[in-house]
């Protein structure tokens, strides 16, 4: 895994945007896995002014999003359609054809449709580039602890400390979805770059639970250890426990 030691929340920030902006110029119809959260809205926004000041095209890209909360509408304010809408898509030039999100209301089967979600990627060719935030518990997608390593889309129950987490998103009379349809990890691990965000103090001790603790389906970020090609970025605070801070950032 290659841990980059970002300054603050602007470095990492830009230093995201600037892979994935390398990626599309160097393959303009890349396939990129996306994530909501507060974690990747500085990149979202820098990858914006990149599209508006520097002409970066997203006209041939493909996204897929990872997770979207069971029985929230695309309509519904906290979905993760509408923050993907408002923070990203309606600043650039994404096909809205070429936008993929997990629907949090399929009708019919559920597994059915988490079936096909997955053949929806594999008919795509797979993701190119995956970007990943983590939860406190080192959570990646909705991939709460006990997520087999294996696991593919599916229906996942939220953690008591996700919901508390989440709460700040819902006004306090909304009812705050229990569980979401998310990417597995064996999905995840499908992709064939990964970037992982990690930003202030809450992300330190799951963030070196999943660099430099045992690989375990209880951090289900642990099981980025093995893949190829995972780089992770994380601002000081973030990084404030790994123990081999002083390694990561040796220039050599
Ligand atoms: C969201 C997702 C989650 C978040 C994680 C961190 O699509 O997959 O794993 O990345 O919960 O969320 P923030 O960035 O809000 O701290």
């Amino acid at each position: 895994m290659f841990v980059i030691l970002c300054k603050g929340y602007a470095e990492l920030s830009q230093q995201s945007a600037g892979i994935v902006a390398a990626a599309i110029r160097k393959r303009p119809d890349l396939r990129l896995g996306l994530a909501t959260g507060t974690t990747p809205l500085g990149m979202y926004r820098e990858l914006a002014r990149m599209h508006r000041e520097e002409g970066l095209d997203f006209s041939r890209v493909v996204t897929f999003n990872l997770d979207e909360y069971l029985g929230l509408a695309a309509d519904h304010p906290q979905s993760a359609h509408a923050f993907m809408q408002n923070e990203f898509f309606k600043h650039v030039n994404v096909a809205p054809g070429n936008i993929h999100i997990p629907d949090g209301t399929p009708s019919g089967d559920l597994d059915e449709y988490c079936a096909m979600y997955e053949a929806i990627i594999q008919r795509a060719g797979g993701i190119d580039v995956q970007i990943l935030g983590i939860g406190r518990n080192g959570h990646i997608g909705f991939n709460e602890p006990s997520s087999s390593l294996a696991s593919r889309t599916r229906i996942k129950t939220l953690t008591r400390q996700t919901l508390e987490d989440n709460r700040r998103l819902f006004q306090e009379s909304q009812a705050i979805p229990e569980a979401a349809v998310t990417m597995g990890i064996g999905t995840i691990l499908d992709a064939r770059k990964i970037l992982l965000l990690a930003s202030a103090t809450s992300k330190a001790a799951a963030l070196a639970r999943s660099i430099e603790g045992p690989v375990t389906a209880h951090v289900t970020a642990s099981a980025l250890q093995l893949h190829r090609d995972v780089t992770i970025l994380a601002d000081e605070q973030a990084a404030a426990e790994l123990s081999e801070r002083e390694y990561y950032s040796d220039p050599a």
